[in-house]
């Protein structure tokens, strides 16, 4: 009995000791035992990523056999596979290499998976930080759930250039909106954090500058100033990794002669140094290869060794580091302790998302069909859309519509579309013609019936061809009300979607003219993934939303505003531009020596002979069917020491009769600087609603870290002086007051 016993508790012991071991050993040392393990081949194998069979977003590679490649332990990640028996037919493979690592699969999740959401830029019009986590939650939710384990998203980079296509994936032109939005979305993306089934991998990109290309031309160069690289470019990769993103995306573009891709100062100085990240870097499509027609190196084998000592740590599709890392190293050129940082570090991811634990724990067939039509991401994504469109003109308060008594006539080339209202970024699944609802069906599911509506195509979106017009006019000639559905199509924004000419496409603003000529009220409704130019529209048409490429419940939510069931709140996240020749256009710009006093000041001042230099709708625009009247600003102090606080006020009031929401915006100017200040920034907002009638006093809190910039020396710091608090409902229509702020 004693002997039992005594045996019983060395079992109880040992097993506890091994289980508790287990247990205490931290996933670096997990990281570490599996990599003593790993021939250098197989550490290579770890740091590629090809693209799956069944959908491409770059140019196609077939080369070898992937399938061979996995089972021995040549690959240790995959784009473009989605779907949990696609995933796990793949894993499978994986599992059979000699050390079992599992696979991680990545996918473009870029503004929602079955229940596609606004894009980006949209969501960004609605300045609500929370309603974008959870956007980006519920793509992770629905994505995760169909085997995906990594999205490359957030796209953060800052966009002043509308003619780039890649605008519609980012947030905008400014650094401080850009900046909170990225942390929304990584937290949205990574929910209670990796190693949650329903957790993606979130990746910041293009890292870096990749929207400052020359020209707004997709994948060409940037040249910029470190300064401005860091006061413009960086803050919202900053913002990301310290909101925890696990990833980083490297970019097409070269900075200032160095392609980012091989790029040390941005991703081993900066990124690995001063962020100290700890996730891993993947080259965007093909990157490492591309290094040679940048002509930066002579071949891949050059390439491969630029790129892995520039910190990338997995290469995407180029086959680079797949076909001469190993070579590399053995020649000496290539430190193993640099193949072994980069490995560890998506070693460490793959034990984060509790892949060594199980690999198949993303291929769940259940959660996958529970998630691949849920009604309730769809009625979010509704209201998230309602929240996005913005109200850019509403003379003589055309809108909202009446829901009954007349005769609406919808026109034009977008009314009936369906995949058009997804943009760009969203995947084409069999059921979408019953599933994406279009403009026509979500006015006749507000009106109960469509005995009331009326409908012309007029045109085509990119045609010139007038032979619809006369319909049109016939049709909107019967109608009390005319509708019309102009803009983009869902291809004309995205990557390589770059645009020299940004005004509506073909023949649409022709058949604006010609419906307006009918001396109905008209309404247009703009869909584009990036500020388009339409000035006749903009100066004789009544009533103009802008709509976006909004997703799934496009027209449910158009029609919800239409009718005033959801009174437009969105404020404009880019300028935009009177004609191209102004771009690039921003609101935060310097002064110049010798700034436009108005308009049309042409006095030897910085301007053209041709054009106000003012955008045609500046930053932060949007109206309401209300109207808030801003009262002048208070101030607690007007001079102040470092320590001190200051507290901005101000009383908006809703002077119009319908409830709305508006988004107070403060920005603030450094009147002078060591460093040339932009003539404002904006430093906070607040979302609020008011009532018919109320008021409410909002208070903004500033200290002399909002004043920080990055002086000569790149040190962010602020300097003592002047400077100008303004608060207004948009970035031109301010209130102002003058403040100084001592050391
Ligand atoms: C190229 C794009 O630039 C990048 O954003 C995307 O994630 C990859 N292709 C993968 O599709």
């Amino acid at each position: 009995m004693r002997r039992l016993s005594c045996f019983l508790l060395i079992t109880v012991v040992q097993l506890s000791t091994m289980f508790c071991f287990g247990q205490r050993k931290t996933i670096d040392q997990r990281v570490d035992s599996v990599l003593k393990l790993m021939t250098l081949e197989e550490k290579v194998g770890q740091l590629n990523q090809y693209n799956g069979d069944w959908a491409y977003t770059g140019p196609i590679t077939k080369d070898g056999d992937k399938q061979a490649q996995i089972r021995n332990g040549q690959l240790g990640s995959m784009l473009n596979v989605i779907t949990v028996e696609h995933t796990r037919q793949l894993q499978e493979m994986a599992m059979q290499s000699r050390l079992k690592i599992p696979l991680l699969f990545g996918q473009d999740i870029i503004h929602g998976f079955r229940t596609i959401f606004p894009i980006p830029l949209a969501e960004a019009a609605s300045w609500d930080l929370a309603l974008m986590e959870r956007s980006a939650r519920i793509a992770a939710i629905e994505a995760s759930a169909a085997g995906v384990h990594w999205t490359f998203a957030p796209m953060v980079d800052i966009a002043r250039d509308p003619r780039w296509g890649r605008v519609m994936e980012g947030a905008g032109e400014d650094p401080y909106l850009g900046s909170l939005i990225a942390a929304a979305r990584v937290k949205g993306f990574q929910g209670r954090g990796l190693g949650n089934t329903d957790a993606l991998m979130a990746c910041a990109k293009h890292f870096a500058a990749y929207g400052a290309a020359v020209g707004g031309r997709d994948y060409n160069s940037v040249d910029m100033s470190e300064r401005q690289l860091w006061e413009t470019y960086l803050p919202p990769f900053k913002a990301a990794a310290e909101a925890g993103v696990a990833t980083f995306m490297n970019s097409f573009n070269d900075l200032n002669g160095i392609p980012a891709t091989s790029n040390k100062l941005l991703q081993r100085d900066i990124l690995k140094g001063q962020w100290k990240f700890k996730g891993f870097v993947v080259s965007d499509w093909g990157s490492v290869g591309e290094m040679v027609n940048h002509g930066n190196v002579k071949d891949n084998y050059e390439a491969a060794l630029a790129a892995l000592t520039g910190g990338s740590d997995m290469d995407m599709e180029s086959r680079s580091y797949r076909d001469h890392l190993a070579k590399l190293v053995r020649e000496g050129k290539v430190k193993i302790s640099l193949i072994d940082d980069a490995v560890r570090r998506i070693l460490k991811k793959k034990f984060e998302m509790g892949l060594f634990e199980d690999p198949y724990r993303f291929c769940n067939k259940e959660r996958q069909d529970s998630q691949w039509n849920n009604a309730a991401h769809l009625r979010e994504s509704r209201s998230m859309a309602a929240k996005t469109i913005v109200l850019l003109k509403n003379q003589g308060q055309v809108l909202p519509l009446p829901k009954q008594g007349k005769t609406i006539a919808l026109i034009g080339p977008f009314v009936k579309a369906v995949r058009d209202n997804l943009g760009f970024w969203s995947y084409q699944w069999p059921d979408d013609s019953t599933r994406i609802v279009s403009l026509w069906q979500g006015v006749q599911n507000k009106l109960g019936s469509a005995d009331k509506m009326l409908y012309a195509k007029g045109c085509e979106i990119r045609d010139t061809s007038r032979s619809g017009f006369a319909e049109a006019v016939e049709v909107a000639s019967r109608a009390d009300i005319v509708v019309m559905n102009v803009g983009e199509a869902h291809d004309m924004s995205g990557e390589a979607k770059s645009r020299s000419n940004i005004h509506l496409p073909g023949a649409q603003e022709e058949l604006i003219k010609a419906i307006q000529a009918t001396g109905k009220p008209v309404v247009v409704l703009i869909n584009a993934g990036r500020p388009l130019v339409f000035n006749w529209t903009a100066d004789n048409v009544p009533a103009i939303l802008y709509t976006w490429w909004l997703g799934t419940e496009a027209g449910n939510a158009i029609a919800d505003v239409l009718f005033g069931d959801y009174n437009p709140s969105a404020k404009l996240p880019m300028s935009f531009p009177r004609t191209e020749g102004q771009i690039p256009i921003y609101y935060n710009h310097y002064n110049s020596g010798r700034p436009a006093k108005t308009d049309s000041d042409l006095n030897y001042v910085s301007a053209y002979i041709d054009l106000p230099n003012s955008p045609k709708f500046p930053f932060g625009f949007g109206l309401s069917y209300t109207q808030f009247e801003y009262g002048d600003i208070s101030l607690s102090k007007t001079s102040l020491r470092s320590t001190d606080k200051l507290v901005a006020r101000v009383t908006v009031r809703n002077s119009g009769s319908f409830s709305g929401e508006e988004t107070v915006q403060l920005y603030i100017r450094d009147m002078v600087g060591s460093v040339i200040r932009p003539v404002k920034e904006l430093k906070g907002f607040k979302k609020i609603t008011l009532k018919p009638g109320e008021s409410r006093v909002i208070e903004f809190t500033i200290s002399v870290n909002d004043l920080r910039f990055y002086n000569e020396k790149l040190a962010n710091d602020w300097e003592p002086g002047e400077f100008e608090i303004m608060i207004g409902g948009n970035s031109r229509d301010v209130k102002k007051m003058k403040i100084n702020w001592a050391r």
